[in-house]
């Protein structure tokens, strides 16, 4: 069987009048940028642990989260590294995390947190820019120089205008993941060095509307594959009764509308799959587990089928 890529669909959005763009979000597949710390954690031994500490992080790259939320998930990524025997890899990918872009709700620079980091590991680091973003003007309106706009420890603005430590030569592209680009953090301590990455981008938290999934268990192998369909099935299930005017939790994932819904400010903010694919909880295949993904109707059906659990998507027989 073959397991294809999961990828939640997120698109550059632009609300445009005549086909000019006014205000363009400039976006991101965030999950693809833990990707490699997780499977740096994974293989360091952490179990777990790696997966919930993944999904927070890649979450504040979001346009809600504050400034300095993507520093306080590098920083969780450092610590857990440190219980790991300072995993190498795992704190060079948390540094990269660091430097990740983030979404832009319009178009604007990213104001840039204004607190030193826990661990010193990442100290002087700070996100990078999406090149579409104006150097100019940060989002919430403040002009470059003033306050928000330059990182914490820095005395002027960045130059060249939104570059980071790992490329230093200014923005990058849009959408585009530094962990794809480069290896080097940009740190003294980083090294190179290659890392395969995991073919299933995880997307679930072990909170609210997935715990049903995300309840821990000793994973004996194979014992939790049929668990793991049936788990999704129920999610689908209460997926399917979900609405934008549901109430949730902040963090929370779902599926609305056959949508990516997340959690913000308690409403579902739903990010809709691309064509022909449809938004669903599927089991996970090499761990306790599942995962939401936006993918077709029939690969949805066949990783469930593939578990053991009989019944289609929602285990209803339909
Ligand atoms: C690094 O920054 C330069 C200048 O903005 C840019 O041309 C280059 O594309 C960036 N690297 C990548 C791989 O995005």
């Amino acid at each position: 069987m073959v397991y294809l890529s999961v990828v939640v669909a997120v698109a550059l959005a632009a609300t445009s009048v005549n086909g000019v763009p006014l205000t363009k979000r400039i976006a991101q597949v965030i999950a693809d940028s833990t990707t490699k710390w997780e499977a740096a954690c994974d293989k360091a031994g952490g179990g777990e642990k790696c997966n919930p500490v993944a999904v927070a992080a890649f979450g504040t790259l979001l346009a809600a989260p504050g400034p300095c939320e993507q520093q306080d998930a590098a920083d969780n990524m450092i610590d857990l590294a440190k219980t790991l025997k300072n995993d190498p890899d795992m704190i060079k990918f948390a540094q990269l995390f660091a430097q990740q872009p983030r979404n832009s709700p319009n178009s604007q620079s990213v104001p840039y947190c204004q607190q030193a980091p826990k661990n010193s590991e990442l100290n002087g680091l700070f996100q990078c820019q999406f090149q579409g973003d104006d150097p100019k003007t940060f989002v919430g309106g403040a002009k470059a120089g003033s306050t928000g706009t330059i990182p914490f420890g820095m005395s002027s603005p960045v130059s060249p205008a939104g570059s980071c430590k790992a490329n230093t030569s200014g923005p990058i592209k849009d959408g585009s993941q530094l962990t794809d680009i480069t290896s080097d953090p940009g740190v003294t301590s980083g090294t190179a060095s290659a890392s395969t990455s995991l073919p299933i981008i995880l997307l679930n938290s072990g909170s609210g509307l997935t715990s049903a999934a995300a309840a821990s268990g000793t994973a004996s192998s194979g014992g939790f594959k049929l668990q793991n369909g049936k788990d999704a099935q129920k999610l689908n299930a209460k997926f399917s009764k979900l609405t934008t005017s549901s109430s949730c939790n902040e963090g929370d994932q779902a599926c609305v509308n056959n949508g990516f819904a997340q959690c913000v400010g308690g409403k579902f903010q739903v990010t809709q799959c691309a064509a022909s694919t449809t938004c669903a909880a599927l089991p996970l295949v090499n761990s306790k587990g599942t995962s939401i993904a936006c993918t077709t109707q029939s690969d949805a059906e066949a990783r469930i089928k593939a578990s053991g659990a009989t019944g289609g998507l929602t285990g209803s027989g339909a």
